[in-house]
């Protein structure tokens, strides 16, 4: 039997969390959106009313179905509140193995045996992620991309001990959400971020040598691979710590060819992450 989704959790409420609550709120299923701090939670909601405005003035949601779809989101700091009664948890917090890895045993000893746990992790084994629970066969990755609201494709990912029954269920549930989900066994970075990463720091490194300029490195692949954002556009886009956690784990999992380029490590120490700072390779107002 199909499992039914009527009230989820999503942990993280900020580029992806955010997008990943409105997605389903859409689908009128109920959302708690969990983070550490209030004012995650008001920048995560700040994001989902700008997207929804977005989509009123496009004519792709009625104005008075957007009241209804922000009152299926609830905010919260209380993960243990917004969390007991619902039918799947999605993590999106910060690309960090002990971090995720803490947060999923925390969920373990609060969630029914029947929660389905997800992880949105870009790069981190599944099954590494479901060894800390005693769920590891209810376990798998869901993998949305950036913005969740817009983009179609949602990895999904079987660990190791995930039943095909969950599997399905989920597959379902994306179908459900109009989207197209794409499986995939683990490893290392699954199907996109493995031929991104690879592709993205090397326009870093050309960069770095000064065979190019940043413009030119943009346009050259916009126009010559027809990509609609060049890769550094990309990178800002995405965010350059979450790249850089990419690259790191990609370095650790599959050798030293896939190191990050200085470049990327240097903004990064500097606080330059990309749009959500303002300042990554280029600059915002
Ligand atoms: N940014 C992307 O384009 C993208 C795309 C696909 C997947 N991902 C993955 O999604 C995850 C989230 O990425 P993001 O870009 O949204 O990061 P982000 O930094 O924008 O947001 C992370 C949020 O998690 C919160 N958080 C951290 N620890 C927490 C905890 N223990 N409990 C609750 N909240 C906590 C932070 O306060 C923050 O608001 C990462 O695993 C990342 O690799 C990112």
């Amino acid at each position: 039997m199909i499992a039914e989704f009527n009230r989820i959790a999503v942990i993280g409420s900020g580029t992806m969390g955010s997008g990943i609550a409105l997605v389903f709120a859409i689908s009128g299923i109920d959302v708690a959106l969990v983070d550490i701090d209030q004012r995650f939670l008001d920048n995560g909601i700040k994001r989902i009313k700008k997207s929804l405005n977005r989509s009123i003035e496009k004519g792709k949601i009625p104005k008075e179905e957007a009241s209804k779809i922000l009152d299926r989101i609830t905010l919260t700091t209380e993960l243990e509140n917004a969390t007991k009664d619902v039918q799947l948890v999605i993590e999106a917090i910060i690309e960090n193995e002990g971090a995720k890895k803490g947060l999923f045993k925390k969920l373990d000893s609060i969630c029914s045996n029947d929660t389905i746990f997800a992880s949105n992790t870009s790069a981190i084994s599944i099954s590494t992620l479901a060894d800390v629970t005693k769920r590891p066969s209810r376990f798998l990755g869901m993998h949305f991309f950036n913005p969740p609201q817009l983009m179609k494709l949602i990895e999904i990912v079987k660990g190791k001990k995930t039943s095909e029954h969950v599997l399905n269920s989920v597959m379902a549930l994306c179908k459900r959400l109009g989207k197209v989900p794409v499986p995939s066994n683990e490893a290392p970075g699954f199907i996109v971020n493995r031929v991104l990463w690879p592709f993205l720091n090397e326009s870093y490194k050309l960069l770095e040598t000064n065979v190019a300029k940043k413009v030119a490195i943009d346009t050259a692949i916009k126009l010559g691979l027809n990509h609609p954002m060049g890769p550094l556009e990309l990178s800002d886009y995405i965010g350059l710590d979450v790249m850089l956690d990419i690259g790191q784990y990609m370095e650790e999992q599959l050798g030293e060819e896939y190191r990050p380029a200085e470049i990327l490590v240097k903004l990064v120490e500097e606080g330059k992450l990309g749009k959500k700072t303002k300042e990554g390779f280029y600059v915002y107002d």
